[in-house]
């Protein structure tokens, strides 16, 4: 009922959300994985769909169901989840770059499950690939939104994902406060901007979140097509 008070203001606008952990295999019966529910990226692709969008929500293993109007594609690993987004690159306007995408993977999966032996156990692991810094490298006239979860030096942290990966956009999120991160209904955000202005919001819930990020895309979305 309450979509009905929504404006159609993203009408034509091609949103790419991604949502979720990513899920780095070690065996067939073990994986690496982090505490993202995938409430906030959900959240966005629902209301950007109420709001008029055209939604594709790349998603990493989550118990949330797929909201109503949104194309979704399902993901597991990392890399997974690059290839997906890079398939649905040329096609978007906007991406939002919500997933928590682990940032190593072990280098070796093992064909069977690793058996129990010494009291030791290395397990050695690499680098993935930094997604948002690739679209970054190669956005055109795209819009780019990412997150940064800290838990120490928020702002400074945020600043220099958003320089380095050459975002419009970065939504900064201290995990450690109460009332906001991984498995909460709420968040506190601070949205900051290439041309260095900062918003700082105050507690809420995380739809609430999406609308004011919404707000803010659809800003962005518009100047470019002036
Ligand atoms: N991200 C990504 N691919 C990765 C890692 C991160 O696309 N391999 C994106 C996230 O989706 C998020 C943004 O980059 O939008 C920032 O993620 P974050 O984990 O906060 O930053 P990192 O650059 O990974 O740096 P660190 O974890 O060391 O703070
Ligand atoms: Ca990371």
């Amino acid at each position: 009922a309450a979509s009905v008070l929504l404006p159609n203001d993203l009408q034509g606008c091609r949103i790419l959300v991604t949502a979720g952990p990513t899920r780095e295999e070690v065996d067939p019966v073990r994986y690496i994985t982090n505490y993202s529910s995938g409430k906030m990226g959900y959240a966005i692709a629902e209301a950007a769909a109420k709001r008029g969008a055209t939604v594709t929500l790349v998603t990493g293993p989550t118990s949330l169901q797929v909201p109503d109007g949104v194309k979704c594609v399902p993901v597991s690993s990392a890399e997974e989840m690059r290839s997906a987004v890079l398939n649905n690159f040329t096609a978007t306007d906007v991406v939002i770059k919500a997933a928590a995408v682990a940032d190593y993977r072990p280098a070796e999966r093992g064909a069977n499950k690793l058996k129990k032996k010494e009291d030791e156990l290395v397990l050695r692991l690499e680098k993935n690939p930094d997604i948002l810094a690739e679209l970054g490298a190669q956005k055109g006239e795209r819009i780019l939104i990412g997150f940064a979860a800290e838990t120490e030096r928020l702002l400074a942290h945020a600043a220099e994902k958003l320089q380095k990966k050459n975002l419009d956009m970065i939504v900064a999120n201290d995990v450690s406060a109460e009332g906001a991160g991984f498995d909460v209904d709420t968040n506190i955000v601070r949205f900051l901007f290439a041309d260095g202005r900062v918003d700082e919001l105050e507690l809420m819930k995380k739809e609430q979140v999406a609308l004011r990020l919404l707000d803010q895309v659809e800003k962005l979305w518009k100047a470019k097509q002036q």
